[in-house]
């Protein structure tokens, strides 16, 4: 049996509320290609987020790269990636009418339509949809050996699962405008400088680091962290006033939740929050 491309994992979170929360860890896993993307990928991961968002118990989600496979007998040991892109051998001889249908239902727009945080952990190189995927997170969390790029632009391409937008949104117009076409990588600590990615650490702490930042989240009302991202992500798509007026709105309605009574309740009788998720 061939092994998954995608290998998931449901990590408990303790000390969640409701009761029963866990992190789902998600490794891309083709080593031997640096993790890059294929049809199978895209498949899994949609797959993933289709069982995400129907799954109460899944407060968060974590995406990484499968580790590099150990040297063969005298030959180069392979780099850490997250993932060096779409898989480039299933681009040659293919026509539009060949990739319209699948780029228009790809994994990058299925994380992003997430309503549960999601945390990019990225070691290594994070190359075209690696950037991508990346980027469709809500977080980024990175080694410091981390490499990001959009090098579409060698391939006589450009990038396909919405750099071109979120590196706009994310790092604004000029740097977004600068590695889309030099195709030129951006080492981790000029993409912690740039705000590409939330935190840099040493390797060997990455995967601590981004579970604890996935736990703390997870261990909020799964009700109200729903309503967070949403509102953060109304900044987006609507104007500065419509988003303040969505916001107070998110805000108003969270008021008739149980979770608010909860909360509130919980820091002036300096308990512990039990949330209940409504
Ligand atoms: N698609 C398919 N295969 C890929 C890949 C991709 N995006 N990126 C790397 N690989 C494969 C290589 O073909 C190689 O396979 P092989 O060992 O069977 O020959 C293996 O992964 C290791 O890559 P290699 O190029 O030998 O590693 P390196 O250390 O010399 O270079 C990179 C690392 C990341 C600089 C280089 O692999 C690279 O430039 N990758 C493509 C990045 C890219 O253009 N991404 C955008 C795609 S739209």
């Amino acid at each position: 049996m061939t092994e998954s491309v995608l290998l998931v994992e449901d990590v408990a979170v303790e000390g969640s509320s409701p009761s029963g929360g866990v992190i789902s860890v998600w490794t891309l896993n083709r080593p031997g290609k640096l993790n890059a993307l294929n049809r199978d990928s895209h498949t899994a991961i949609k797959e993933q987020c289709v069982r995400v968002e129907a799954e109460d118990s899944i407060r968060a989600v974590v995406i990484k790269g499968a580790a590099p496979p150990p040297a063969e007998d005298g030959g180069r040991s392979k780099p850490a990636a997250f993932a060096a892109g779409a898989d480039i051998s299933e681009f040659a001889g293919k026509s539009s009418d060949d990739v319209r249908d699948f780029f228009s239902n790809n994994a990058w727009e299925a994380v992003w339509g997430l309503s549960k945080p999601t945390i990019a952990m990225v070691d290594g190189f994070a190359l075209g949809g690696g950037t991508e995927l990346a980027l469709a997170c809500d977080i980024r969390v990175a080694s410091s050996r981390a490499k990001f790029g959009q090098p579409e632009i060698n391939l006589g391409l450009i990038p396909g699962g919405g750099g071109t937008q979120r590196l706009c949104r994310l790092l604004g117009y000029g740097k977004a405008m600068e590695m889309t076409l030099t195709g030129e990588m951006v080492g981790a600590e000029d993409a912690l400088r740039l705000g590409l990615v939330n935190k840099v650490v040493e390797p060997e702490d990455l995967e601590d680091e981004a579970m604890k930042m996935a736990g703390i989240i997870a261990r909020k009302s799964p009700y109200t962290v729903k309503v967070a991202k949403r509102a953060v992500r109304a900044a987006l798509d609507l104007s500065f006033s419509e988003g303040v007026l969505a916001e107070r709105s998110e805000f108003v309605a969270l008021f008739d939740t149980e979770d608010k009574e909860i909360g509130v309740r919980a820091f002036l009788e300096r308990d512990e929050a039990e949330w209940v998720g409504r």
